[in-house]
């Protein structure tokens, strides 16, 4: 991908499935990448280009420590912003209590507009400033018994939307990834464990398989690219083809 070596990125949910991906495949492109997630990002090690943070987003602390670390790490710079870190929601309506509901917003959602409000004056500096939100397919479809997660990833949608549009003139591209099923942290037990779930969600794809984070992270990296310059406002399905199929 061209435009991308000693590019700096903020990529979170870094340790695990689709964020850890793209992370690394960030690396492999030459970007200097700081890793974050609330579990220890154990590859970091191996890339001299990456650093990494264990820090839960949802505190009111996490976004400062991300500046300290952009200043030390990064050297004060910031060009690329993911946010990838996220939880599944999987309950009726009815019995998401208000517990669950908020937790999955506050990781699912109001980390991801706290961290891109506090990030934005660095990729305003930038020159090919990049954001990428990593919403769903459930960004505009709605499985029944998921509806925290529905909620939380529509609003991802349109955050993508409105801030494509206010910070276009600033040079900032904003997009949202929506993956369908993908094996991952979240979603490899169910797949493991429920076969006719794993069997609806292989037939519902085209392509006739579960997809890989490696199957994501191409997309991310296009995008971020010089070549991606006049992509924005979008959300774009890497599905396999799920969402074409009833
Ligand atoms: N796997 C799928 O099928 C699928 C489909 C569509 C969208 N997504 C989205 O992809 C994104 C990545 O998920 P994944 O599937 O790779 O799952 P994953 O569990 O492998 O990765 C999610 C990462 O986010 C981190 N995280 C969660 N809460 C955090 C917090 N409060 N602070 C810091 N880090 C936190 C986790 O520790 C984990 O490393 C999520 O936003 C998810 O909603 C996944």
């Amino acid at each position: 991908m061209r435009g991308l070596i000693n590019r700096n990125a903020v990529v979170t949910g870094a340790a695990s499935g689709i964020g850890a991906a793209i992370a690394k495949r960030f690396c492999e492109e030459g970007v200097n990448v700081l890793a974050l997630d609330r579990n220890k990002v154990a590859w970091a090690d191996d890339y001299e280009n990456a650093d990494s943070l264990q820090l839960d987003l949802t505190k009111d602390s996490a976004p400062d420590s991300v500046l300290e670390n952009i200043d030390s790490f990064l050297k004060g710079s910031c060009d690329i912003l993911v946010n990838a870190a996220g939880v599944s929601a999987m309950a009726p309506f009815e019995q998401t209590d208000s517990e669950v509901w908020d937790t999955t917003l506050a990781i699912n959602f109001e980390a991801v507009t706290t961290l891109t409000r506090k990030l934005l004056p660095f990729l305003k500096k930038s020159d090919q400033a990049r954001i990428i939100m990593i919403g769903s397919i459930c960004s505009e479809f709605a499985p029944s018994g998921m509806s925290a997660y529905v909620v939380s990833k529509h609003a991802v949608l349109g955050l993508t939307r409105a801030l494509a549009s206010e910070f276009g003139t600033d040079g900032i591209t904003v997009n949202c990834i929506q993956p369908g099923a993908i094996v991952t942290g979240i979603t490899a037990a169910a797949f493991e464990g429920d076969i006719s779930f794993r069997e609806h969600w292989e037939s519902k794809a085209a392509i006739g398989r579960l997809g890989l984070p490696d199957d994501v992270a191409p997309l991310a990296a296009f995008l971020v690219s010089e070549e991606g310059r006049f992509i924005s406002g979008h959300g774009i399905y890497v599905d396999g083809g799920a969402m074409q199929q009833g």
